[in-house]
């Protein structure tokens, strides 16, 4: 039995690309790989078909981590039996997602898993979309997603 995984963003083309290709980078360095069954998506279909975004594609090469993803919508019809945990980037994804009818308690925040966080005073667990400033937020989001990756598969990994 493997666990699913569909990392979730808005448009599919920067932060759950990334938080997918890390993923995978991290699950393979450990030996894990197979255990899983990994995804992205957006719940937005501006992009649909469409490569990474090649500041996401930049920041991720310099890292040696390769980007799998071509854009697809989120599949209501599909993806939430598919699926153990839906990874939002942000609280707007998660709402999007219950809104669709995605089980409440499947739908996660990626940046609950960042054990640099726990107990700590964080009212925002969101990533940021880096989409609209430079490549600098890129690498940001990098860091938050490797932290969180980390903390996932730690989680996971224990099972
Ligand atoms: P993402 O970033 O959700 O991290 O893939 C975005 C990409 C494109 C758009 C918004 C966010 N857009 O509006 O086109």
């Amino acid at each position: 039995m493997t666990t699913g995984l569909l990392f979730v963003c808005l448009g599919n083309i920067c932060r759950s690309p990334l938080a997918e290709g890390v993923f995978l980078h991290q699950a393979t360095a450990r030996g894990l790989l197979d255990r899983f069954d990994v995804d992205s998506c957006g719940v937005g279909h501006w992009h649909v078909g469409e490569p990474p975004d090649g500041r996401a594609v930049a920041t991720a090469g310099r890292n040696g981590v390769h980007l799998p993803s071509i854009a697809r919508q989120v599949d209501p019809a599909t993806d939430f039996d598919r699926f153990d945990l839906l990874l939002a980037m942000d609280a707007s994804n998660r709402h999007a997602l219950v809104r669709l009818g995605a089980p409440e308690d499947r739908v996660r925040l990626m940046r609950s898993y960042d054990p640099t966080l726990a107990g700590a005073e964080v009212h925002d667990l969101d990533v940021p979309d880096p989409y609209y400033g430079g490549p600098e937020g890129f690498d940001r989001v990098f860091a938050m997603l490797e932290r969180a990756c980390g903390g996932l598969l730690d989680e996971l990994g224990r099972g």
